[in-house]
């Protein structure tokens, strides 16, 4: 696996993101993003009558939306007990009915768009990861309950299944293709007056005229701006110390077609592990597992694939040959739910981030949220994913202590100093002095020098091996190997490269 994996869903082709009618410098609301958010939103608010452009740095469906495993769920992961403590039972329940109105959304304008994306609604099924604590699934039962989900508990496990234990069974979820999806929903904004635009937002100005500052100079004017680029890239700090970034990973391939439920099916572990159908035609299905997730830059010791393909074969023996494996970026917020709505302190300006696990969904409801927000200043769901909202949970204790360790990397040891070792496709970090550099042995054998000081907020990066990048520790900031591109915010610029005198120096001394 490299930085760039192919998922399953990318063989769906995506049309290039054309600049429509012109280069365009103005726009009633320019939103920023073209993956499931940006464009949710673009089409909500054009169907409100707002004329809209929307602008990408890597065109359609380039981010996130093309890696997920597009679960679209009301029985949220990070399970309604703990949604009880961070935000109340009336605030848990607020977002189940949000989430169930976002599967329903997407449901409505599959059929009002004619988008054919294998939309169909499945059971999903929270199955106890062995010997894990029974007690769990009878709190989450209770407090789905009380959040108005419609969830049983089944005593004898799923058929088909190993039988661990209770199950429980969360009715009115649902499955689609993602990437048919956007494609369906670019189409509808196109014919409702959306114009696009590739290009990079390099910064935002807040105002009552705010402004999008593009890295080629460029600039476009708005009434209001909505930053939908996953993580937001024009804030240093603000909502990064609420929510902090994990990779998780994914493998798909061919099963006979009825040999498992079509179902969501997750289990309680943490990290935790998932499957799901996609169908394939000729008799087969894609069986999709996904999970081991682990915070970005702090790689746990076992290959997480492998991990998967040994849970993936408890399940189903029948699994032909693994024909995909990726991987993808998870924000994940302290308190379960992302950060959507105005962003802090900025006028006219809103943000979408900390999509978490359920990013569908949220990216989803931010479609209904943020056009009302804009068109008539409240919603309903507003206070709930209020960006400013201030909660000093355990979660953010940990998350920030966390982040602060990660700076000690500065005067630890480097990977290695023998750098004439290093492998074809493989980096290191190396300590020179006071400084640190991050090598990359190129295929044919030259070497890539980089300087290893996050441009986000100073964090050294590390090498991530499995998938050949550099990863920030701190918010999860990715670089390509080579020339140390951006690969994930929130840092704006790559890696400073070093001149050829310097990587000989480097390479000398270490
Ligand atoms: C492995 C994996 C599994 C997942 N499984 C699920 C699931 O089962 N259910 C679920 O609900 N969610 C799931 N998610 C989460 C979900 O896929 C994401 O939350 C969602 O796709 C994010 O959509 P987005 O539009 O916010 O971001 P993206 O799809 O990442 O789109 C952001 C866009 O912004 C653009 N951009 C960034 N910076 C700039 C800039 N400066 N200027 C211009 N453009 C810019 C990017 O090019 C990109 O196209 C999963 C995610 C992963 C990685
Ligand atoms: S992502 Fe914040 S310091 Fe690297």
């Amino acid at each position: 696996m490299n930085a760039e994996s192919q998922s399953l869903w990318m063989e769906q082709p995506l049309p290039p993101l054309a600049t429509t009618g012109g280069r365009p410098d103005a726009a009633q609301v320019c939103v920023i993003g073209a993956g499931i958010a940006g464009v949710s939103i673009a089409l909500r608010l054009a169907e409100a009558g707002r004329q809209v452009l929307l602008i990408d740095r890597d065109g359609l469906g380039a981010g996130e939306t093309a890696r997920t495993s597009a679960h679209l769920a009301s029985a949220l992961d990070d399970r309604y007990y703990r949604l009880e403590h961070w935000h109340g039972k009336d605030g848990a329940a607020l977002a189940a009915q949000s989430h169930a109105a976002a599967v329903d959304l997407i449901e409505e304008w599959s059929r009002r768009y004619a988008i054919d994306c294998d939309f169909e609604r499945i059971p999903g099924y929270l199955l106890p990861a062995p010997g894990a604590d029974v007690q769990e699934l009878e709190r989450e039962y209770e407090a789905a309950l009380r959040a108005g989900l419609d969830v049983t508990r089944l005593e004898a496990g799923l058929a088909a299944l190993p039988a661990w234990g209770p199950v429980l069974r969360f009715a009115g979820q649902a499955r689609f293709h993602p990437l048919k999806y956007l494609l369906g929903l670019y189409t509808a904004a196109l014919a409702a007056g959306v114009r696009f635009m590739r290009a990079e937002a390099g910064d935002v100005e807040d105002g009552e005229q705010p402004r999008v500052l593009l890295a080629d100079g460029g600039l476009i004017q708005a009434e209001s701006v909505v930053v939908a680029s996953n993580v937001p890239f024009h804030r240093r700090v603000a909502l990064h110390t609420k929510q902090a970034a994990y990779r998780s990973y994914m493998l798909a391939g061919l099963i006979p077609a009825g040999r498992m439920p079509d179902a969501l099916i997750w289990d309680t572990a943490d990290p935790y592990r998932y499957l799901r159908l996609q169908p394939a035609g000729d008799g087969k299905d894609w069986l999709l597992i996904g999970g081991c997730d682990h915070k970005t830059g702090q790689a746990p010791a076992r290959d997480p694939l492998e991990e998967l393909r040994e849970w993936a074969g408890e399940y189903c023996k029948e699994l032909e040959n693994i024909q995909y494996a990726w991987s993808g970026q998870i924000i994940e917020p302290v308190d379960g739910l992302a950060f959507i709505g105005r962003d802090p302190g900025a006028r006219n300006v809103y943000v979408v981030s900390g999509d978490s696990g359920n990013g569908l969904t949220h990216a989803t409801l931010a479609a209904p949220l943020i056009t009302a927000l804009i068109v008539d200043g409240e919603h309903p769901w507003a206070a709930l994913y209020d960006p400013a909202r201030k909660r000093l949970t355990g979660d953010w204790l940990e998350e920030n202590a966390n982040v602060a360790l990660q700076y000690r990397d500065w005067l630890a040891a480097g990977d290695s100093n023998d750098v004439a070792a290093l492998p074809p496709g493989q980096g290191a970090v190396i300590r020179h002095g006071l400084h640190r550099f991050a090598l990359y042995r190129n295929e044919d054998g030259s070497l890539s020098a980089l300087s290893a000081r996050c441009p986000h907020l100073g964090c050294a990066v590390r090498w991530n091996a499995l998938e050949r990048s550099w990863d920030c520790p701190c918010h999860g900031s990715r670089f390509a190997a080579a020339d140390g591109h951006v690969l994930n915010g929130p840092a704006r610029s790559g890696l400073e490269p070093l001149a050829g005198e310097r990587i000989d120096g480097v390479s000398s001394a270490a």
